[in-house]
C-alpha cells in the first residue's frame, strides 16, 4: 500500500507545480486536501488494508498530508507575492530632506570671509593639555581661569579645551611665522544651562603673526569681517580689557542690524599677541608681532536668526531644526 501513497505524493506535487493561477491552486487544494478530496479518500481506504499493516499505512498518510499542506502553503505564499507586484508608479512616503545645522553654516560663512582675507582655516584637538590651554598662553598657575569649577579636567593634565586660543599655540609650535590662520571649533565650560549658557559652545579664533603687525591691522581686519558678514554699514568697537595672552587686550563689539535696528553686540576678545606667548613657542618677539581674536559663534547665530535660547541649538528638537 505504501506504493499507493508514493504514487499519490508524486501525482499531487506534480499537479501543484503545474497550478499556474490562483484558481488552479484552489482547485488543486479542493481536489487533494478538501473534505471530500483524494487524501480523505485514501484515508478511508484504510479499511481495506491488512490489520497488521494499518498502522504503517496510517503513518504514511499522515506524512503525506503534512507534505502536501506545507507544499501548498509555500506555493500560495509565493503566488500571492506575485499577484501583488511592486507598483513603482505609486507615490511613496517622501523622505524629509536634511540640512546643515545653523552653527555649522555660521562657522562656514565666517571662515569663508576670513579665508578671503588670507586666513587659512585650521583645527585643533578638543581634548587638550593644560600647557596648550593655559601655560603657553601665559595664564599663571594661580589664575582663576584654571579653577576646577570652571573647567572640565580629565586625567593626567588633560582637559576639554575651554577656548580655541589653544590652536594659536598648536600652530605656532609647528609653523614658523608669518602665519595667518583661523580656527573654529567647540569649547567646553561647566556652566549651568540656561537661555544664554551652555557647557559647550563654539568659537572662531584668528591669529596673524608677521614682521610688523600692528593694532591697526587688527581693527582693520575685524572691521572688514564685520562689513562683509553683517553688511557695509556694520561697525566694530574695541573696549580695553585683559587677557593673559594679549597685550593690549580688548573686548570686541560689532554693530549689526537685528530686526531692522542696528545694535552693538559683544562678540569676544582680541589683542596683540603677548611677547611672552611668542617666547613660549620659540619665536623672537623682537622680530615678530601679531594679533589674535576669538569670536563667539552662538552669539552671532542667535542674533542673526533671532534665536532667544541657546539650548534650542543643541536639543535637536525637529520643530526647531526644520524652521531655521
Ligand atoms: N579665548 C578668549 C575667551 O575664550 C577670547 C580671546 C580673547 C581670544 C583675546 C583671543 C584674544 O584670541 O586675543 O574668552
Amino acid at each position: 500500500m505504501s506504493a499507493a501513497v508514493d504514487q499519490a505524493r508524486d501525482e499531487a506535487l506534480q499537479g501543484l507545480a503545474q497550478a499556474a493561477s490562483a484558481e488552479a491552486l484552489e482547485a488543486w487544494r479542493i481536489d487533494w486536501l478538501g473534505s471530500k478530496g483524494r487524501l480523505k479518500g485514501l484515508m478511508s481506504s484504510i479499511r481495506d488494508v491488512e490489520p497488521s499493516a494499518r498502522k504503517a499505512f496510517g503513518q504514511a498518510l499522515n506524512d503525506l498530508k503534512g507534505t502536501l499542506e506545507s507544499a501548498f502553503e509555500a506555493r500560495a505564499a509565493a503566488s500571492s507575492d506575485a499577484a501583488q507586484p511592486l507598483d513603482v508608479t505609486e507615490p511613496g512616503t517622501e523622505p524629509r530632506g536634511g540640512a546643515r545645522h545653523i552653527i555649522s553654516r555660521t562657522i562656514e560663512d565666517m571662515l569663508d570671509v576670513f579665508a578671503r582675507m588670507g586666513f587659512t582655516p585650521v583645527t585643533g584637538p578638543e581634548v587638550e593639555d593644560e600647557r596648550h590651554n593655559f601655560t603657553a598662553l601665559n595664564v599663571p598657575e594661580a589664575h582663576p581661569a584654571r579653577e576646577p569649577s570652571d573647567n572640565f579636567y580629565l586625567q593626567d593634565g588633560h582637559m576639554l579645551r575651554s577656548q580655541t586660543s589653544t590652536v594659536q599655540i598648536r600652530v605656532l609650535e609647528q609653523t614658523p611665522p608669518p602665519v595667518r590662520i583661523v580656527a573654529a571649533g567647540r569649547v567646553y565650560r561647566p556652566d549651568t544651562h540656561d537661555a544664554t549658557h551652555y557647557s559647550m559652545f563654539h568659537q572662531v579664533e584668528g591669529l596673524y603673526v608677521d614682521r610688523s603687525v600692528t593694532i591697526v591691522d587688527l581693527k582693520t581686519t575685524l572691521l572688514a569681517f564685520a562689513r562683509s558678514f553683517f553688511g557695509p554699514d556694520a561697525e566694530v568697537r574695541m573696549r580695553p580689557s585683559f587677557f593673559p595672552f594679549t597685550e593690549p587686550s580688548a573686548e570686541v563689539d560689532m554693530k549689526m542690524k537685528i530686526k531692522g535696528r542696528w545694535q552693538w553686540v559683544e562678540l569676544g576678545g582680541c589683542g596683540m599677541v603677548d611677547p611672552a606667548v611668542l617666547t613660549q613657542v620659540g619665536i623672537d618677539p623682537e622680530t615678530w608681532t601679531g594679533f589674535a581674536f576669538g569670536l563667539g559663534v552662538e552669539r552671532i547665530a542667535m542674533r542673526r536668526w533671532g534665536i532667544p535660547d541657546i539650548r534650542w541649538l543643541f536639543e535637536n528638537d525637529e520643530r526647531f531644526l526644520r524652521r531655521i
